[in-house]
């Protein structure tokens, strides 16, 4: 098994820079794309502090369908615009939520989630693949170095995909 070290307590831009460096090296050798989100999700999830959900969409058939995740289940298909996961993928922008019942037209998979962010995941060749969903129970959870660590996460699984 992939050894990983405690990397909740660092501060947030050496436990992102050191998340990337170990995100690369997991899925550097392997081609497949569920198998290098799935470990993505799962170092994510018990990486980074207060999380309860951690996963990713794929843009199919022009809607957003459930990828690999750590947490509950949650929704399986979400309409390109809508929820939080569809506007990130139709604006293709990064989405922070710092009150997802302040967030119109959220889509409440898990009532256990207060905020969320959505990296949208776009291919070298600028086409959208999906997005990569990360959620807290706690209100406010990320802030703008969360923001900045998890697209530069984003970058680099999207290149795998
Ligand atoms: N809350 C999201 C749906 C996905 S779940 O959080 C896993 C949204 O509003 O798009």
């Amino acid at each position: 098994m992939f050894a990983t070290s405690d990397l909740t307590k660092l501060p947030k831009p050496e436990l992102y820079r050191e998340l990337a460096s170990q995100i690369s090296v997991l899925i550097q050798n392997e081609t497949d794309p569920v198998a290098n989100m799935a470990n993505v999700a799962a170092l994510i999830f018990h990486s980074v502090a207060k999380l309860n959900w951690v996963g990713f969409y794929l843009l199919k058939g022009g809607e957003l369908v459930l990828g690999p995740f750590q947490g509950p289940p949650a929704c399986v298909r979400i309409a390109f615009g809508r929820g939080v996961v569809g506007t990130a993928a139709e604006k293709r922008t990064t989405i922070r939520v710092a009150d997802v019942n302040q967030f119109p037209g959220h889509i409440a998979c898990d009532t256990a989630s207060k905020s969320e962010i959505v990296v949208p995941l776009v291919s070298d060749d600028s086409h959208l693949l999906g997005v990569l969903d990360v959620d807290s129970p706690e209100l406010d959870r990320f802030d703008a170095e969360d923001e900045t660590g998890l697209r530069a996460i984003g970058k680099i699984i999207s290149a795998k995909l």
